[in-house]
């Protein structure tokens, strides 16, 4: 076992891609395999923290850590995220959380009918945008806590809307990844990360896999929170 800079402190993790329900048997989900979120936690964990995961759907099931929570869709997610929030030291949203649900769910299977059919949705709340309001309007402001890491998939220009996420979202860190690079994103073992802080570029992580990008966003968020994440 290596040094513990984590030790004591809680961290909440979300992973994998939120469910939104049509009728009983039918959803709308994404290609989030959960592995990135899933690696993040274990870093922690190694690293000494009294780690909450909270999953959604994932190729894996999640490591043993402290609290696993399942749910289900973007709603759930939300509820248990927002709960836990003031406990928390550091959150991590690695979840591919739907922007939108379903406006129905019927509560029984949906029949065929007409050639066309047109589904209405409706928006879902975003989370990481309500724990940056949270913690600087909300029941959290005047706390220096938790330090808040998003991640952002894009198809090209992962920059600019990665510095836009961030501020717009007030977290400390974006982890971007251009998910139509080879090697990146979705479903893979391995990754290629830009990580951007509110000053811009702070570290490009080259193609690895992920549980060693975990370890680097780690060390990267214990460097610039050193008052917070240690001691
Ligand atoms: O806006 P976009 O979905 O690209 O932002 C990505 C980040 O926002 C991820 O960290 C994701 O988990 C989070 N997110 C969220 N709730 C949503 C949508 C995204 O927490 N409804």
């Amino acid at each position: 076992a290596g040094p513990k800079p984590l030790a004591g402190k809680r961290v909440l993790i979300t992973a994998g891609g939120t469910i939104e329900r049509l009728d009983p048997v039918r959803y709308i989900t994404n290609d989030s395999s959960g592995k990135m979120g899933f690696a993040l936690a274990e870093e922690a964990r190694a690293l000494g923290a009294d780690v909450t995961v909270v999953w959604a759907r994932t190729e894996l099931a999640p490591p043993p850590v402290a609290e696993v929570v399942r749910v289900e869709s973007a709603q759930e997610m939300y509820d248990a995220v927002m709960a836990r929030l003031p406990s928390m030291d550091v959150v991590i949203k690695a979840a591919a959380v739907a922007d939108y649900r379903p406006v129905q769910r019927e509560k029984i299977k949906m029949k065929k009918g007409p050639d066309k059919l047109t589904l209405e949705l409706v928006r879902n709340p975003d989370i990481l945008q309500a724990i940056g309001d949270w913690r600087h309007d909300g029941g959290g402001a005047g706390k220096d806590k938790p330090y808040v890491i998003g991640f952002a998939a894009e198809t090209g220009d992962a920059e600019r809307y990665a510095l836009d996420k961030l501020r717009r979202k007030r977290c400390d860190l974006i982890a971007a990844n251009d998910v139509s690079e080879p090697g990146a994103g979705f479903g893979t073992d391995t990754n290629i990360l830009s990580l951007y802080g509110a000053e811009g570029l702070v570290e490009s992580l080259p193609l690895q896999s992920k549980r060693e990008a975990a370890g680097r966003i780690w060390r990267i968020a214990l460097a610039r929170a050193p008052g917070l994440l240690t001691g």
